[in-house]
């Protein structure tokens, strides 16, 4: 929470605020901008920082009332709190004397323009200002900017104030008069399109600040990306400024034509809504059966002690086998395509469990176990739910893992531990292992008996960054160890991928939620809106005492293909799309994020984020093809994801590949232009490579595509870290022990390894805080 010191009004429409903001202060440069949310279901939006006080803490924004988000930020008032600001964000402004500068700011793009007009007045150039505004009203900060102005030239539109004169014609008057060496421009994007053609005409050099949509302003969804120098570049993180001369102008007043009128659209209320009105699967009764054991972990998990040993004998392997698999209580299709939070797949009940638990053989060699990435002991987990130990199986997962719920839910059994399972050799289905670990998991958060136990605090201080399922396995054991654990987040909510990644029908926020919970209760530390290497540096939190680092910022970068037409409007990547609907709420019409309602929607990839997109979309409302360049049996998505979206009406185009994408005279997208493909010889991935079918192409509408095609690191917090190694792409390159070329840095999941899986990003978690915790207690 960020409390909001004073506020002025500076026009009918736009408001001047100084909001306590201490952590964006340290190392705040002019040029940069934050990202504000105002409340629990507010969109994340960006200003820039108008100035900043590092004793005092604080940062001054400016808004205009112009959409959802910013009318609500202006209704706020003093002593009043904004829910996030993160920053400082984006590149600062290039300052040094170049002798004379122009500085040009139109309404309230002057209060973007004043902190750089006043580091380029501080490095000693000779500065002329041109205000410009409808009238007298739109033309905010006067005072302040005189300050910094050896010549001010103030235009108004009306003659209300300064000289009357139409803003354009002004520009190019003023440029050719003054001639400067250099100059700066923040202001609609006409304008600035008219001033960077003057100077280019004349060879002055022009930096603009350019406005885009931006969802988390850190360079995950490339919401924000713009054509600069005929290569696309994201203003969040490339920008904000650049160099006008570079820009694609036509596209950029596409762009911001788009966003007033999603802004516009909203400040209405005509989204449709999903259903509310949600069709819930019976939940399991909580109540114990059983009398808990008092069995020790040795006596849980082993094979030869008597219980198992009766347990055995209860049902011959070709009774077990013959058993047929409990099927999963699965949401009506038709109904579950109308909801974005109900859990398509519920939890076995208890009897459903123990029915499932008989069909494991208790293998002498389980193969099940070679399969799962961190070994679950999954027959003695298996067995003592079918004694109805429930309670004592999930302390056999326990050992293992961290997040049972989570992963017996997102992880991909068949092929993992299920693809291992005994009775595939059989001919029969594998037992439904990951129904059992998330029903033993959400027995115990349901029984509240899931207190993480930890060792008395030694006081050591530890910093885990990035707080997806990477680090907070990390946090979690070196927690129980007794280290003083802090977790930091660039985003504002804990939980990386998890929360803004996985939509809420596969992966209930709430276990997500019941997950940091029981971390906290067990002392660890958050703190969210805090990017390391922007918002705090390495050496800051060197300076705060911490003894050891955990990197596990993740894979939040989207690839994107680079063809033509990519960055029409309607084209978004799966970052994006799914950031916009989980983290943001933007299908339920009572938060503030737009998202477009497309009618005919194509689904790029085919992977779990593609399965994750399409059945999305399917959720809001249009008709989605899932277009992927191989065949169904090359795609990575988990076979029953692929299933379930089959099942509620997601239509596949297998073989084909998008090559160009086809827009309207507004720069919208409206067709795309795919690539016939087929099958060639096997590469290195070990699937059969997609070969294009010569001059074989066919179109097909869509007024939005969702791109998933894969992420790679977002590097900002690996590169703010002095001597770490990296290997390609920026993954951070660790030994055996998840531990960096630094000997007290470690790194796990997705920034390792590129992008992988939860249970990986887990397991990398588990082993980095085992081997720091040998390193620290030497
Ligand atoms: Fe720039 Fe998401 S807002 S990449």
């Amino acid at each position: 929470m960020n409390k909001i010191i004073s506020k002025q009004q500076l026009s009918d429409k736009i408001f001047l605020f100084e909001i306590e903001a201490p952590l964006v202060t340290k190392n705040c440069k002019a040029g940069n901008f934050v990202i504000l949310r105002t409340s629990d279901k507010g969109t994340r939006f960006p200003l820039a920082i108008t100035d900043f006080n590092k004793e005092k803490g604080t940062i001054t924004v400016v808004a205009k009332k112009k959409s959802v988000a910013t009318n609500k930020l202006c209704s706020l008032n003093e002593g009043e709190n904004i829910t996030d600001v993160v920053g400082p964000l984006g590149n600062p402004a290039k300052i040094e004397n170049y002798g004379s500068v122009l500085c040009i700011g139109q309404g309230v793009h002057i209060a973007t323009m004043l902190p750089i007009l006043k580091e380029l007045k501080n490095a000693g150039n000779k500065t002329t200002t041109l205000l410009l505004g409808c009238s007298q009203n739109c033309i905010i900060l006067q005072d302040e900017v005189k300050k910094y102005s050896d010549n001010l030239i103030i235009v108004s539109k009306d003659g209300s104030c300064g000289i009357k004169g139409i803003p354009p014609e002004e520009v190019v008057k003023t440029i050719n008069e003054v001639k400067p060496n250099h100059i700066f421009a923040a202001a609609k994007a006409h304008l600035m399109q008219k001033a960077s053609e003057t100077a280019m005409q004349i060879n002055i050099p022009i930096d603009v600040c350019l406005n885009a949509i931006m969802v988390d302003g850190m360079g995950m969804c490339g919401a924000c990306r713009l054509e600069i120098d005929g290569k696309t570049k994201f203003t969040c993180t490339d920008g904000p400024i650049f160099d006008g001369t570079k820009v694609n102008w036509q596209e950029v007043i596409q762009k911001n034509n788009a966003q007033e009128e999603a802004e516009k659209e909203l400040l209405q209320k005509q989204y449709a809504n999903p259903s509310d009105q949600e069709q819930k699967l019976e939940p399991y009764s909580v109540t114990m059966d059983v009398e808990p054991t008092k069995e020790t972990f040795e006596e849980l998990i082993n094979r030869d002690s008597e219980w198992r040993k009766e347990l055995r004998a209860k049902y011959k392997n070709p009774e077990r086998t013959k058993m047929p698999r409990t099927p999963k209580p699965a949401l009506d299709p038709e109904y579950r395509a109308t909801t974005m939070t109900a859990e398509v797949i519920g939890s076995f009940t208890k009897e459903m469990a123990i029915k499932e638990a008989h069909r494991c053989l208790d293998c002498p060699n389980p193969q099940c176990m070679q399969g799962c990435p961190v070994h679950n002991n999954i027959p003695s987990f298996i067995k003592n739910i079918e004694r109805g130990q429930f309670l004592a199986a999930m302390k056999v997962l326990r050992n293992t893992t961290n997040l049972p719920a989570i992963c017996g839910r997102v992880c991909d059994q068949s092929k993992q531990c299920e693809g291992h399972c005994i009775h595939n050799k059989m001919k029969s289905q594998p037992v439904a292992i990951g129904m059992l670990e998330r029903f033993v998991a959400d027995y115990e958060r349901e029984t509240k008996n899931n207190k993480l136990i930890t060792a008395p605090n030694n006081g050591i201080k530890i910093a885990a960054i990035g707080s997806g399922p990477a680090s907070l396995c990390f946090a979690g054991d070196m927690a129980k160890a007794g280290f003083d654990v802090y977790v930091f987040e660039a985003l504002h909510e804990i939980g990386g991928v998890l929360k803004y990644g996985i939509p809420e029908y596969r992966l209930p926020n709430r276990l997500v939620e019941a997950e940091i919970d029981r971390l906290k209760q067990a002392g660890v530390h958050f703190q969210t809106d805090c990017w390391i290497g922007k918002t705090l540096t390495f050496d800051d939190l060197k300076a705060q005492g911490f003894k050891g680092f955990f990197v596990g910022t993740g894979a939040g970068y989207s690839n994107f293909m680079h063809i033509p037409g990519e960055n029409a409007i309607g084209v978004v990547s799966a970052n994006e799309y799914l950031t916009k609907v989980n983290l943001l709420g933007a299908a339920n019409n009572k938060t503030e994020t737009p998202i477009s309602h497309a009618k005919h929607v194509i689904v790029v990839g085919g992977g779990n984020t593609a399965m994750d997109s399409c059945r999305t979309a399917k959720r809001l409302g249009a008709n989605v093809t899932v277009v992927y360049r191989r065949s169904e049996a090359e795609m990575p998505a988990g076979i029953e994801e692929v299933k379930e979206a089959k099942e509620e009406g997601v239509k596949f185009m297998n073989l084909h590949n998008p090559i160009k994408y086809l827009t309207d005279d507004n720069g919208k997208v409206k067709q795309a232009v795919l690539q016939v493909m087929e099958l060639g010889e096997p590469d290195e991935s070990g699937r059969r490579s997609p070969v294009p079918v010569e001059g074989k192409t066919v179109t097909i509408d869509a007024d939005e595509v969702i791109v998933a095609v894969g992420v790679i690191p977002n590097n900002v917090v690996s590169r703010a870290i002095p001597g770490l190694e990296l290997g390609r792409k920026d993954v951070i390159i660790v030994n055996e022990n998840q531990q960096s070329n630094l000997s007290d840095v470690y790194a796990g999941g997705d920034i390792t390894r590129g992008g992988a899986t939860v249970v990986l990003a887990m397991r990398d978690g588990k082993l980095a805080a085992k081997n720091m915790i040998a390193q620290l207690q030497k």
